[in-house]
């Protein structure tokens, strides 16, 4: 039997439910009164609050539930560390988490907002949403030469987990990335709800690497950035049923970039829409790099107003010249990958574009089954790729040639379409 720890922590976080019923606590200081070094001093207060019941938590045996509340203060940087005692953490995020803005970040900027280390069978869940104030000035980090908005803090990272699961998870106005799995083994995410409209750059709604096993049921992504991407070392992912838009798409890579070589397989996408996106589903190489993405599935998919529905290139590289953009003589390979029962509207002339690398099995075994895209001017276009094969009914027809002239200009901009955004939101 399990042992519950909840009323230790509750108690030592001082926030008991009979208590908040019978008398809403009182805000630790009064909005109006304040001023900016109030602010800090109680936000360390409240971070300081939190890490010892987390630690309280994660140090008693058994199922530990741990209840997130920050008094509507907001709060910098905190990590939450394992190995935990408790063989299972339970976050209940009873009310909203609030970041401080930019300028009141510690210089040693943390690589995330909020950071699980290291901690096993962890479920989050609850009614508040996470808050990462994106607007206070870090999505102002784009220069014409260097994008510094890769640098900004990801709103929730989780780093070395098992069987993590994350429960109607809602977070908005993330600095960089939403949500960030790495080194991760069984994952679970249903009706997560990711919103970052505006200015956002860089702010992707969940990124996958190195893991193995994510099932991503239900939900909506709206950021200005992939609603996911799912990068090398990952494997056996399944997305179900998710609404994704506005943003760029779900997307496997960039793979090999800086010459890397990095492998994915078993990728699902299976039941997903995408509104006002500038891509649909996309597998993404840089030349140079090696490896391999396989066995990767996307079927049953609404496009409605995308600008790249179905895009497969292995000439990415937004992080180069385009001139320098050239075929050489490693590339990631692409083997077999299906694309079934997908329909919708292209905003653009462009439905299909699968664009390979001229050399030998650098892409082999692509499907398409049952896909119809509007509008009929729109066209496919499909170079190198061997062992097509079109199953169906397949409009805009598919017709693979092979040539050697082929650049990819950087599709994937970070630079974020306001009026389009402004559309897509109305
Ligand atoms: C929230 O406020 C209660 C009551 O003032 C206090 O006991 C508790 O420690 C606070 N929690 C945090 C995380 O600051
Ligand atoms: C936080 O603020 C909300 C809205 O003002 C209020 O309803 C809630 O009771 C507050 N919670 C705490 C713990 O102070
Ligand atoms: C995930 O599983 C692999 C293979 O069993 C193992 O090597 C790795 O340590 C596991 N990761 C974690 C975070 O436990
Ligand atoms: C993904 O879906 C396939 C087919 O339904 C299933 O066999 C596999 O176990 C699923 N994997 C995950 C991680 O959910
Ligand atoms: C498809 O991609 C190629 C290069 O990979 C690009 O040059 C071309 O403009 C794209 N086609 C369309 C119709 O957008
Ligand atoms: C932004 O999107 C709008 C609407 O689709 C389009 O008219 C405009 O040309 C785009 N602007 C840029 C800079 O891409």
């Amino acid at each position: 039997m399990a042992t519950y720890s909840t009323i230790a922590v509750t108690f030592a976080l001082g926030i008991i439910i009979g208590f908040v019923l019978m008398q809403p606590p009182k805000l630790l200081f009064s909005t109006k009164e304040c001023d900016a070094k109030d602010v800090e001093v109680v936000t360390n207060d409240v971070s300081q609050a939190l890490t010892n019941a987390w630690k309280l938590a994660c140090g008693s045996t058994g199922r530990s539930v741990f209840k997130l509340t920050t008094n509507n203060s907001t709060v910098g940087p905190l990590t939450f560390d394992g190995p935990c005692k408790a063989t299972k953490m339970v976050v209940n995020v009873v009310g909203d988490v609030i970041a401080i803005p930019k300028a009141s970040w510690p210089d040693n900027s943390a690589d995330a907002w909020i950071k699980f280390t290291k901690v096993q069978n962890l479920e989050i869940f609850g009614r508040g949403k996470f808050i990462g104030n994106g607007k206070s000035g870090w999505w102002k980090c784009k220069n014409s030469k260097i994008n510094t908005c890769e640098n900004n803090p990801t709103a929730l990272a989780f780093h070395n987990c098992n069987n993590l699961n994350l429960i109607g998870v809602t977070s908005i106005d993330s600095p960089r990335n939403h949500i960030t799995i790495n080194h991760c083994n069984g994952t679970t995410i249903s009706n997560i709800n990711l919103i970052a409209y505006g200015m956002s750059p860089n702010t992707d709604g969940i990124d996958i690497s190195d893991t193995n096993g994510v099932h991503i049921n239900g939900g909506h992504i709206g950021t200005g950035d992939d609603c996911i991407a799912i990068n090398g070392g990952s494997f056996n992912i399944n997305i179900t049923g998710l609404n994704c838009g506005p943003g760029h798409g779900i997307s496997i890579g960039s793979l090999g970039r800086n010459s890397a070589t990095e492998e994915v397989s078993n990728i699902m996408v299976m039941g997903a829409t995408f509104t006002d996106t500038q891509n649909g589903v996309r597998i993404k190489t840089v030349p140079g790099g090696s490896g391999s993405a396989s066995h990767i599935t996307f079927s049953n998919i609404g496009m409605t107003r995308v600008q790249n529905p179905i895009l497969l290139t292995q000439f990415y590289c937004p992080h180069v010249d385009p001139k320098d953009c050239k075929n050489k003589p490693q590339m990631v390979k692409i083997s077999d990958v299906t694309f079934s029962d997908i329909h919708g509207t292209s905003a653009t002339s462009n439905a299909i574009n699968i664009t390979c690398s001229p050399n030998k099995d650098s892409c082999v075994g692509i499907t398409l089954r049952n896909i119809n895209i509007t509008p009929n001017t729109a066209i496919a276009t499909c170079k190198n790729a061997v062992d097509v094969h079109l199953i169906g009914n397949v409009t805009p027809y598919v017709k693979c040639t092979r040539g050697a002239d082929v650049i990819e200009m950087p599709l994937d901009h970070d630079d974020y379409n306001e009026s389009q955004r402004a559309i897509a939101t109305s």
